[in-house]
């Protein structure tokens, strides 16, 4: 993990963190009342953003950061570079990926840089592969398809 004060990120890393704390104002979290927005970035520089669904039967609840990644897979992008991820810890504590939230990151974007925005102004530069220490992945399945029953 690296960290970075705001002010020596480059505009592009500003603006994605930007975008995610404007996708948490779109946040349906009547439950936790914990709001999060999570901004995804390619290659090319466009943006596919996400926000916290939650569900009265809870299971079925989803994280800003999977939704960023299912619409932006969606839309066929696939060369992702960074995702930045806000949410009430802006004013308290960074909002780290949950666990779920971490495999799907290291299945569909292992090589990306996750910035977590600090309250102190500072942020946590984080890659895929230190969030999920010892992954399960899709090496693991190579070569096991013709093994079912
Ligand atoms: N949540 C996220 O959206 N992303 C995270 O990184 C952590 C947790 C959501 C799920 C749930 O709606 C609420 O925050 C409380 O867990």
């Amino acid at each position: 993990m690296n960290r970075l004060q705001l002010s020596d990120l480059d505009e592009a890393a500003r603006r994605l963190i930007d975008h995610a704390a404007s996708a948490r104002a779109n946040a349906h979290a009547p439950y936790s009342g914990f709001t999060v927005g999570a901004a995804l970035r390619c290659a090319k520089g466009n943006l596919f953003l996400g926000c916290n669904i939650e569900n009265s039967s809870y299971g079925l609840t989803m994280c800003a950061e999977r939704v960023a990644l299912f619409a932006a897979r969606t839309a066929g992008a696939r060369d992702f570079e960074a995702m930045a991820v806000v949410g009430p810890g802006l004013e308290t504590s960074p909002t780290p990926p949950c666990g779920a939230c971490r495999q799907v990151i290291w299945d569909l974007a292992p090589e990306i840089d996750i910035y977590l925005a600090t309250p102190d102004g500072s942020v946590e530069i984080w890659k895929p592969e230190d969030l999920l220490p010892e992954p399960f992945g899709p090496s693991q399945l190579t070569g096991h398809e013709d093994e079912t029953p």
